[in-house]
């Protein structure tokens, strides 16, 4: 059998010259999520967001406390970050002026707005040694015979277990205070845009509805509707009674306190495997509302996750 030629299409010089650039980019790209992991860390979203939302380099270095010898290097982290789209910048003038975007606006603290959710818990957790140790490990975990997530496979513990807790305690509190954030995050403004699907309801339960940040939110939106809170005993009995929710600890699969409506709102971080395709995590990520319009009783299967999104 004669060889065959090869069927690889040799690139032309400009395609060469583009690949080498786009791998210098590929292989930098961490530098970008720690750019903005920095940028939390000194607090620069906030410093902008409170010297009147805008902010020069020297502004900075004034309001972080910062060595002037720093100077020249936070040039370089502020143009990632405004290339990013973490900030953005006007270079107008003879000094460019920093300003906050929609995503740093989420990383700022102290602002006064009942609504607004602190996201830098998820920078420092995403970003953790614990996160990128795993990431590192790709290639070995690969040529092992193991289907145990990465992540798994080298802490011995999933992202946001408990038994994360006794192998580093501050990760475990940066990695659920991130899946608070997440999660409470959007409730006001789906029960802004979607207010017309609460119409005519007079009882509702959250299933799995955690601390009842979510039944909190759909009961100051919506005094009329009587709300419960079914999670897990351990979870319930850590929550102070409110009087206002009716908090039962229970296992959904067994039992679902009866309502007109069940709200299932689910983020799916613990379900998943730590890394899978981009894509999926969004869409798992993004707020779910299952909701079941019913007087019945509901009983979920115990494969009920896994039916709704096989992964
Ligand atoms: C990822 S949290 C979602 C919390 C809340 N629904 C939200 O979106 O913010 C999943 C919740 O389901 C609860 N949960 C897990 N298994 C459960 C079960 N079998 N019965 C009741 N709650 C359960 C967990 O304790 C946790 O509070």
């Amino acid at each position: 059998m004669s060889a065959q030629a090869p069927s690889t299409v040799v690139p032309t010089d400009a395609e060469l010259l583009q690949a080498q650039a786009d791998l210098w980019r590929h292989s930098l790209y961490y530098l970008t999520s720690m750019a903005l992991r920095c940028a939390v860390q000194l607090g620069i979203p906030t410093a902008i967001y409170h010297n009147g939302g805008a902010a020069t380099v020297p502004d900075l270095i004034t309001a972080l406390s910062l060595p002037a010898t720093k100077l020249p290097f936070l040039r370089r982290l502020m143009r990632l970050l405004a290339a990013s789209g973490v900030l953005t910048v006007d270079n107008s003038g003879e000094e460019a002026i920093y300003r906050i975007s929609p995503t740093s606006y989420l990383l700022v603290d102290g602002v006064a707005d009942d609504g607004h959710i602190n996201h830098s818990s998820i920078v420092l957790s995403a970003t953790s040694t614990h996160c990128v140790e795993a990431a590192l490990g790709f290639a070995d975990w690969f040529k092992k015979d193991v289907v145990t997530p990465p992540f798994k496979e080298l802490h011995g513990a999933t992202l946001f277990h408990d038994n994360m807790e006794d192998i580093d305690e501050e990760y475990h509190r940066l990695a659920n205070e991130a899946l608070a954030s997440h999660d409470n995050f959007g409730i006001d403004m789906a029960l802004r845009q979607f207010s017309d699907i609460f119409e005519g309801i007079q009882s509702l339960t959250d299933c799995g509805g955690g601390d009842g940040t979510t039944a909190r939110a759909i009961v100051k939106a919506f005094p009329h509707i009587k709300c419960t809170v079914l999670d897990l005993p351990e979870v319930i009995e850590k929550i102070p009674a409110d009087g206002v929710i009716n908090y039962v600890g229970g296992d959904m699969f067994k039992f679902v306190p009866p309502a007109q409506v069940v709200i299932l709102k689910v983020y799916f971080g613990n379900q998943i495997s730590t890394f899978c395709h981009p894509s999926y995590v969004v869409v798992l990520c993004s707020l779910v509302f299952l909701i079941f319009s019913s007087s019945i009783q509901i009983k979920l299967g115990p494969n009920f996750f896994e039916t709704i999104f096989p992964c």
